[in-house]
């Protein structure tokens, strides 16, 4: 018999949590599944998509709940709960609060859906993976955090808007730590209609790209006075499409790495191959020095956020 698909999304009543859920309904992915404390925010956000599903062209099949066993069965479980950063923050900051949020979440996904694929969201993003394998125990194939993803489609927008080209023929990804200061934009690979972006952009453009690309998060935050959630829901829903569908994208995703560009026991961004299975494969790739240095770089500030994120545990 065939079945569909099981999407839960937890803090589905949250801006990010709704994005993710409207871009699933309109893809028709699977029925989807909306956990918030706020239940009736959930249910609400919930309504208004499947009233607009006739003219959209879409049917969403939805349960909004508070109820932690809803999640059973479900085959990707998204967790976007937790406290967004304020202008003026950074993600950093929201460790303390959010650990203990993302633990008491994961605790409830062991119980109910211990073989499902966990994609995290929650900020500071690499600190909260490690939280969420910490407390569910699941293989890192099935932890997965959503970045690199959001932090490579600002890469190229900014890269787009730079040269006037359109940002489907670029090809740019963003690896490291998802935080403002030790994202890794890797220019070194960059390309533009197959031509290499340094044959087509001046240094100066670069770095303007460049530095566009890691205050992304925090600029929008300083205009809509919270983190945004529109490109976050479009990051997510590309990975559980990828995922449910054994697409095999690869995409850039943080997942713990065992060895992997000279780093152990640490979650970061890295590109990933997404299929049934989760995060089935893990690339290496060259570097250049100045990208090998700020990923050792993204590694120390990770350890110093992880230490106070498993302090809270
Ligand atoms: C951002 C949040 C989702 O970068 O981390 O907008």
């Amino acid at each position: 018999m065939f079945k569909r698909p099981k999407v839960s999304v937890v803090g589905a009543g949250g801006n990010v949590g709704a994005a993710v859920v409207q871009w699933c309904a309109q893809k028709e992915l699977a029925d989807l599944y909306l956990i918030d404390l706020k239940m009736d925010v959930a249910e609400g956000k919930a309504i208004d998509l499947v009233q607009g599903g006739a003219v959209g062209g879409f049917c969403p099949k939805f349960l909004a709940s508070d109820d932690y066993s809803q999640l059973k069965d479900s085959d990707v479980v998204v967790v976007t709960a937790g406290v967004p950063r304020k202008p003026g923050q950074t993600r950093e900051e929201l460790v303390s609060i959010n650990a203990g949020i993302v633990k008491s979440i994961c605790e409830e996904v062991v119980k109910y859906c211990p073989q499902t694929i966990l994609i995290i969201v929650s900020n500071p993003l690499d600190a909260m993976l490690t939280v969420a394998q910490k407390v569910t125990g699941f293989p890192r194939e099935r932890v997965i955090g959503m970045s690199g993803v959001l932090d490579s489609s600002r890469f190229r927008s900014n890269i787009s808007k730079a040269l006037g080209v359109h940002s489907k023929d670029i090809n740019a990804i963003v690896i490291g730590a998802h935080t403002d200061k030790d994202m890794v934009p890797i220019v070194s690979t960059a390309t533009v209609g197959g031509i290499p972006l340094t044959q087509l952009a001046t240094s100066e453009q670069i770095a303007d790209i460049v530095q566009k690309t890691k205050n992304g998060g925090a600029d929008l935050t300083k205009l809509i006075g919270t983190s945004a959630w529109v490109a976050p829901g479009f990051g997510v829903t590309a990975m559980v499409e990828s995922i449910l569908l054994n697409q095999g994208r690869i995409l850039p995703c943080s997942v713990e790495l065992k060895g992997e560009y000279g780093i152990q026991d640490a979650c970061l961004c890295v590109p990933v191959k997404l299929t049934h299975k989760g995060a089935e494969k893990v690339y290496e790739f060259k570097l250049s020095e100045t990208e090998t240095a700020a990923l050792e770089a993204a590694y120390k500030a990770y350890l110093d956020v992880k230490k106070i994120a498993l302090a809270c545990l």
